[in-house]
């Protein structure tokens, strides 16, 4: 006995109308996202013109779901990428506007990248901390103000916090040290003021800090020297004081240390020169004084050294130049003296590389 032919057909509907709700986003997460385009302007690309339709989910330029949940999972939105968008358009993107608090409904978020659109402003809205699953959020290349939420270190999953060249301003919050998952800090080229925090070593799983072009103060913490995975430290052109901890000279991973165009003072330490991972170290425009420490030797290896700039003085230690490679080395603006050592890595280097000392001498400046 088979079941009633009409309660079969009305089944498969039902089946079928679920089916379909099930593969679109909800309406809440659309209208998010609708209130969010309702904030921005975006005039020559058009981008926002494939944001219509119920379905989210699908050809919404830059937004993704979750295909297990249907939530919106991503919104990736870059003012400058190959995509043919930009090749049509035949220009990069620009956008005014801001970013709408509404984004914050999208309580799936995973990724909120709004990046290169030159002229987006206003703040980053206060409730996004409030995103559980947020990874990633980059918001680089726009005119946004304000200040990092208090509570930014609420976004436990947060890896890659970028919102550099923007016009961002006061502290780095305290609570920014709370964020446990994050590898990439970059907030360069904004308006930030006042003191790294102390304990910014808790950071443990951050590989790049890039703080340049801000107006940080205070010294440099020790702390820093905790941090096992950092690769590339950047903290040129603020007005950070103090001397440069010894700590950071036997970090295992550092290969780039940007320390230049701030007010450092005190010794170059012996351990950031003979550190033998270390291979871009720009220490240029301080007020950095004492020897050169004659630590080098055949496990020096550098691309890229600048201590040009500074109150340095003596003479250049013969090590120097039983090193194993030096790139780009400039020792310029200093109050060193004596004779230039030879050897094989002071082959290629310019006289420039030692303008405007006290008295050197020797190639490639006036012989002895
Ligand atoms: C080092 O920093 C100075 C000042 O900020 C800059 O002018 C110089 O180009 C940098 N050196 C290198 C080798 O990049």
């Amino acid at each position: 006995m088979g079941l009633p032919q009409n309660f079969l057909v009305s089944s498969v509907t039902l089946l079928l109308a679920v089916a379909m709700a099930v593969n679109a986003c909800p309406p809440s997460d659309r209208e998010a996202l609708l209130a969010f385009r309702a904030a921005l302007n975006e005039p020559y690309l058009g981008i926002f013109n494939t944001w219509s339709g119920t379905d989210c989910c699908t050809k919404w330029y830059g937004v993704s779901c979750n295909p297990e949940t249907k939530r919106v999972a991503d919104v990736i939105l870059r003012g400058e990428s190959e995509d043919p968008i930009f090749e049509k358009a035949g220009r990069s993107g620009y956008m005014t506007g801001s970013i709408s608090p509404s984004v914050c409904k999208l309580d799936s978020l995973t990724t909120l990248v709004l990046a290169d659109w030159k002229d987006i402003s206003g703040e980053i809205p206060s409730c996004i901390t409030s995103l559980p699953n947020l990874r990633i959020l980059d918001l680089i290349g726009n005119k946004i103000s304000g200040q990092i939420p208090a509570d930014i270190g609420k976004l436990s999953r947060l890896t890659v916090l970028n919102l550099a060249d923007n016009r961002i301003a006061g502290a780095l919050p305290p609570s920014i040290v709370n964020l446990n998952s994050l590898m990439h800090l970059e907030l360069s080229n904004n308006k930030l003021s006042g003191e790294i925090p102390s304990d910014i070593g808790k950071l443990s799983m951050m590989s790049r800090a890039l703080l340049s072009r801000n107006q940080l103060t205070g010294s440099i913490p020790s702390s820093i020297a905790n941090i096992y995975r950092l690769a590339d430290l950047d903290l040129s052109m603020n007005q950070i004081t103090g001397s440069i901890p010894a700590q950071l000279g036997s970090m295992p991973v550092l290969s780039t240390l940007n320390l230049d165009s701030n007010q450092l003072s005190s010794e170059i330490p012996t351990s950031l020169l003979s550190n033998g991972g270390l291979s871009i170290l720009n220490l240029s425009r301080n007020s950095l004084e004492g020897n050169l420490p004659d630590v080098f030797g055949p496990k020096t290896y550098f691309t890229q050294i600048d201590l040009s700039y500074n109150n340095l003085r003596g003479s250049i230690p013969k090590s120097l130049s039983s090193a194993k490679y030096i790139g780009h080395l400039d020792l310029s603006h200093n109050h060193l003296c004596g004779p230039i050592p030879d050897g094989s890595p002071f082959d290629h280097l310019e006289a420039s590389s030692f303008a405007n000392n006290d008295c050197l001498c020797g190639m490639p400046l006036r012989t002895c």
